[in-house]
């Protein structure tokens, strides 16, 4: 038995954790069980690493690869606590980022040579890809004031515009590799609409769940 394993993308402020409620309440309506869970983090050990991340340390700026290492730490004790798990047993996990992240951030953002992190993929995830990913696509500019308008910034979000525009166009890219994968919503809409986009995705969703 596995389950299925969809993916939330997109920038801060996108509303990945707002859709990601709604369409869980769906497939629980279904009578599906559903696993809610975020990256970096999922697991206590795996929070602690997104503390790391996302705030680092006063004293000491972060090397971009120990980032990289750190990310994927994470998620090596995401999947075998809660990821995979989850998929035997046959649960729906929906993950508000996962590993396409690490390619628009670290990639795009950081700069990093995709290589390399295609490297540490396979190190960590083995064959294990989302059935579908999510991306909620937004100009930079209505993200950064979504994420703005909650208060403090951390250490991703103090970047400037040209890291935001370089990891959505990483994000659009990987999209258009992997159609197959990807939905692209436009998170620009008001919230009614973009839950309409997702609400009429739901019956392909649940027909690509049975294979
Ligand atoms: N389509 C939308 N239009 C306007 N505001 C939105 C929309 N989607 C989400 N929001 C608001 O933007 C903020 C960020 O949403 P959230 O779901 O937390 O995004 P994310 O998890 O992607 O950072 C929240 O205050 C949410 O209510
Ligand atoms: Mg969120």
């Amino acid at each position: 038995m596995t389950g299925f394993f969809i993916t939330l993308e997109g920038p801060e402020g996108a509303g990945k954790t707002t859709n990601r409620a709604w369409l869980a309440e769906q497939l629980q309506k279904q009578g599906l069980e559903v696993v809610l869970t975020r990256e970096p983090g999922g697991t206590p050990l795996a929070e602690q690493i997104r503390d790391l991340l996302l705030h680092g340390s006063d004293e000491e700026q972060m090397d971009s690869t120990t980032e990289l290492l750190l990310v994927f730490a994470a998620r090596s004790q995401h999947l075998a606590q809660v990821i995979r798990p989850a998929l035997a047993r046959g649960a729906w996990v929906l993950c508000d980022r996962f590993t396409d992240a690490t390619y628009a951030y670290q990639g795009g953002g950081r700069k990093l040579p995709v290589e390399r992190i295609a490297l540490l993929e396979r190190l960590v995830q083995g064959d294990l890809v989302p059935d579908l990913t999510l991306l909620f696509d937004l100009p930079v500019s209505v993200g950064l004031s979504r994420a703005a308008a909650r208060g403090r910034l951390d250490r991703f979000e103090q970047e400037g515009l040209a890291f935001f525009e370089a990891v959505r166009h990483s994000y659009l890219q990987r999209a258009q590799q992997w159609p197959e994968r990807y939905r692209i919503l436009d998170a620009a809409q008001p919230l009614a609409q973009v839950q309409q986009s997702l609400a009429q995705l739901l019956p392909e969703i649940l027909k690509l769940s049975r294979g």
